[in-house]
């Protein structure tokens, strides 16, 4: 281990990071414009200079390009290393605008930090300075060329990190221009990274601009709640509104950076339409009055047809407090347990997940940087947990393989092997892995017979066998909506067969909380089987916390239906849901920027999200976008909303006294630690119930998914906008939301005779939809493939039936339909 000396400070560090590096474990800051701890250095910006004193380097060098070694002393304010770094900031201020009054990044821009403490204060350069264009970049990013310092931060990440190729730098010398080749929306679903990552005001904000300076808004760390990944943010409230989101670093999460998702996603919680009254049978009221109706109506309802006509479903978007509170709200009233997941599959998968989960093998995220093989299953990550897909492009970076088992077109951007095939193979693919790493080693050809059933394409999986069985850190990834139970029970067994290679699973899961859910859920019931007793009759009140089955169960039509006959609909949210829309009693909540939350991630991690502000009507909005009404008062408009867990509680325990600390005790089952969970820590599974035994039960769902000769089967597909119900509701976000279109393989589109970019109808138990459609070498002979794009409606299909696509139709006889 090297030993330096950094301004008469000994530090001892592991080989390998750069003096700049070093400097900071010791608290110092050298100054940096081009390196970033993620992107690593490239000696661009010469802001980083130090004197090497004595050691292997003599002199003023660059911090960033110089690694640390032993016997080296270096001194960050040798005057002549001061001198140079101020003469650097002087250049790189000549051409650039000194337009701070006016630019989103004052306040908390490298730029304006290091001219003020480099004492750089008065402009000698007295000719005109260098302009540019700027771009339009899409409803995100702004551009303001003019104050690039060419750092290349911007390009490194876009390009190198992220993987997309629309942003780069052309042009020479002085000249250089840091954009696209012309005005467009970025491509990027992790562009907004720019906005944090430029040092100076290229890139910023775009739906936040001109709104606050930093300094302005209420600055607080939170977890984003639009996949199951929980990634870190630092989230700012201005007044009363939450008006923008920034990436916090988490090593195990998210690494540096987040998602556009989670970025722009939060516009929900300042909704025009956000449910800030209650709803009572058609009339407004306070939350108390709906709290006092719900709780009556639902009393009746149990009093007159038994405690079984009651049902409740709680959402995965719910924090554990609230889920814990719905709970106790069902014991309380001696109905059956909530009910989590839409179908019967879902169930049984969640449950396999929970009774599976080993906090040993869990793969966080940013394990699969560092895997040596991904072998991911059923899952598009992309689209179902974005920050998954940078981190697997650095391990194909570091020269790791990736086999990607999805029947559907994936866009990945990084280097994988996609193995086109039906989901009812993946059981067969893991079987081959398991048995070949349990069986004898060395045995000749026993990969090539693994392989010859394992796989239709029996090339591809010998390849992927191979890699497996030389990984040394493989991470087997999961999805959830395509894999059935044995899929994940053989997931798990793969992992704890290659345990002595550090094998790591991790299941990509649907919702924020699902795994709490899933650890949490006892009632092994589905809401069909709660619709179906809905049908029936013997359901007349049902409890909706914080989810909309309305926005994602396939037949809407039906679910409408029952939902009308019920005698009681309660719906306890923040967003206006159509389920909120149709309730009789409507009960608002607070959003996690207000009540915050403990939310425990698809790895296992729990993570609170801390309270933010304490809500209330957007002060742009009680002003009509002008000053505020001049009322003084104690009470803020609009901030009489409990948190979830607080109405559910209130619903159970109408006369309790008990503080709120006390209320969370209680609802805890006897175990409030659980609420106090150090951020990041793993979830204590067996805390709630008892781990499950390991299930070596291999359920063979593959029937389901054969297909036929004249019929398709349909998958419905995730996309990183207009899919998920939260972030749906941001305008920036529904702006990058892509048509709906019907995806179809090369080989189908042949025989059909169809053609890229025609109109076809599809059918499937007589509904009938007429889509454009995309014809792709990347799908699956055999499927369709179709995005659950808000309003686009999909709704009519169900993906475990048939469909037919019959005929191209002309755009003109679309229109006249
Ligand atoms: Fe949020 Fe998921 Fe994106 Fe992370 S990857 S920022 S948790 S939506
Ligand atoms: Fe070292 Fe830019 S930070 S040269």
């Amino acid at each position: 281990m090297p030993k330096l000396t950094i301004d008469n400070r000994e530090i001892e560090v592991p080989a390998g990071p750069q003096v700049i590096a070093a400097a900071e474990q010791l608290g110092i800051m050298i100054p940096r414009f081009c390196y970033h701890p993620a992107l690593g250095a490239v000696g661009a910006c010469r802001v980083c200079a130090v004197k090497f004193e004595e050691g292997p380097v003599k002199g003023i060098e660059m911090s960033c390009m110089v690694d640390a070694r032993d016997g080296m002393r270096v001194s960050t304010t040798d005057p002549e290393a001061v001198d140079f770094r101020r003469q650097v900031i002087e250049w790189l201020m000549l051409n650039h605008p000194h337009d701070c009054p006016v630019c989103d990044e004052g306040g908390h821009c490298l730029l304006q930090d290091m001219t003020v403490s480099g004492g750089h204060g008065i402009r000698r350069y007295e000719g005109s300075k260098r302009t540019h264009m700027d771009q339009d970049l899409g409803p995100l990013v702004q551009h303001e060329m003019n104050r690039c310092i060419q750092c290349y931060r911007c390009v490194r990440f876009y390009r190198e990190y992220a993987g997309y190729h629309d942003l780069g730098v052309m042009g020479i010398g002085s000249r250089v221009y840091f954009g696209r080749m012309e005005s467009g929306t970025l491509q990027s679903p992790f562009s907004g990274n720019l906005i944090d990552i430029c040092p100076t005001g290229v890139f910023t904000d775009k739906p936040s601009r001109f709104i606050g300076r930093r300094w302005d808004f209420e600055r607080r760390p939170s977890i984003c709640i639009h996949c199951s990944l929980g990634c870190h943010v630092t989230t700012s409230v201005h007044l009363r509104e939450v008006v923008r989101q920034e990436a916090r670093v988490n090593p195990t999460i998210n690494g540096h950076f987040i998602c556009d998702r989670g970025r722009y996603g939060f516009d929900y919680a300042g909704h025009p339409d956000r449910p800030r009254m209650a709803r009572l049978h058609g009339r407004n009221g306070a939350p108390h009055e709906a709290l006092a109706a719900a709780r009556e109506s639902l009393a009746g309802v149990s009093d007159r047809h038994g405690a079984g006509a009651l049902a409740v479903m709680g959402g995965t978007r719910g924090s554990l407090e609230t889920l814990l509170a719905l709970k106790h709200l069902c014991r309380k009233g001696g109905w059956a347990d909530p009910v989590f997941w839409l179908d019967g599959r879902q169930t049984r998968v969640m449950k396999a997940v929970a009774e599976l989960y080993r906090p040993e093998t869990a793969a966080d995220p940013m394990d699969l940087a560092t895997a040596d093989m991904i072998l991911a299953i059923g899952v598009d990550p992309l689209n179902e947990a974005p920050m998954l897909a940078p981190a697997m492009r650095l391990a194909a970076r570091n020269g790791g393989r990736i086999f990607m088992a999805h029947p559907g077109p994936l866009s990945l951007p990084f280097a994988a092997r996609h193995l086109m095939g039906s989901p009812g193979a993946f059981d067969r693919l893991l079987s081959a892995g398991v048995n070949l790493l349990k069986g004898p080693k060395g045995e000749e050809g026993l990969l090539e017979t693994t392989a010859a059933t394992a796989w239709p394409d029996p090339g591809a999986a010998v390849e992927m066998l191979r890699n497996l069985q030389q990984s040394k850190r493989p991470v087997i990834l999961v999805g959830s909506d395509l894999a059935g139970v044995g899929t994940v029970v053989l997931a798990a067994t793969l992992a704890r067969v290659a345990a002595p290679r550090q094998a790591k699973v991790l299941n990509v899961l649907p919702g924020a909380n699902a795994m709490a859910a899933a650890l949490m859920d006892e009632s092994g019931q589905a809401f069909t089987d709660v619709l179906t007793r809905m049908e029936t009759g013997d359901v007349k009140a049902l409890v909706l916390a914080e989810c909309d089955p309305l926005w994602d169960f396939p037949d809407r039509r039906r679910l409408e239906a029952a939902m009308r006959s019920l005698e009681t609909l309660v719906v306890l949210d923040c967003v206006d849901t159509a389920a909120a829309r149709l309730a009789h009693i409507l009960i608002p909540t607070q959003t996690v920027f207000e009540s915050g939350g403990v939310y425990v991630n698809a790895a296992g991690r729990t993570q609170r999200a801390g309270t933010l502000f304490t809500g209330g009507l957007p002060i742009r909005r009680t002003g009509n976008g002008g000053h505020p009404p001049r009322l003084f008062g104690r009470d803020i408009p609009g901030a009489d909303i409990p948190p979830a867990w607080q109405a559910l509680w209130r619903m159970a325990e109408p006369d309790s006294r008990l503080e709120p600390e006390a209320v969370l005790e209680s609802i805890c089952l006897g175990q409030p630690d659980l609420l106090t969970q150090q951020d990041s820590g793993r979830f204590p599974a067996d805390r709630i119930k008892p781990a499950g035994e390991s299930r070596e039960a291999e359920a063979d769902e593959s029937a389901e998914w054969e297909t036929g000769p004249d019929a398709f089967r349909l998958l419905l597909a995730d996309e990183i906008f207009g899919v998920e119900i939260l972030s749906s509701r941001s305008p920036c976000l529904q702006r990058m939301e892509p048509e709906p279109r019907l995806w179809m393989s090369a080989t189908d589109a042949r025989e059909l005779g169809f053609n890229d970019g025609g109109w076809v109808q599809i059918q499937s138990n007589g509904a009938t939809m007429a889509v454009r459609l995309t014809v792709s070498g990347r799908m699956t002979p055999g499927f369709l493939s179709l995005p659950r794009l808000r309003g686009s409606g999909w709704q009519i299909f169900d993906r475990r039936s048939p469909v037919l696509a019959k005929r191209n139709i002309s755009r003109r006889e679309k229109g006249n339909e």
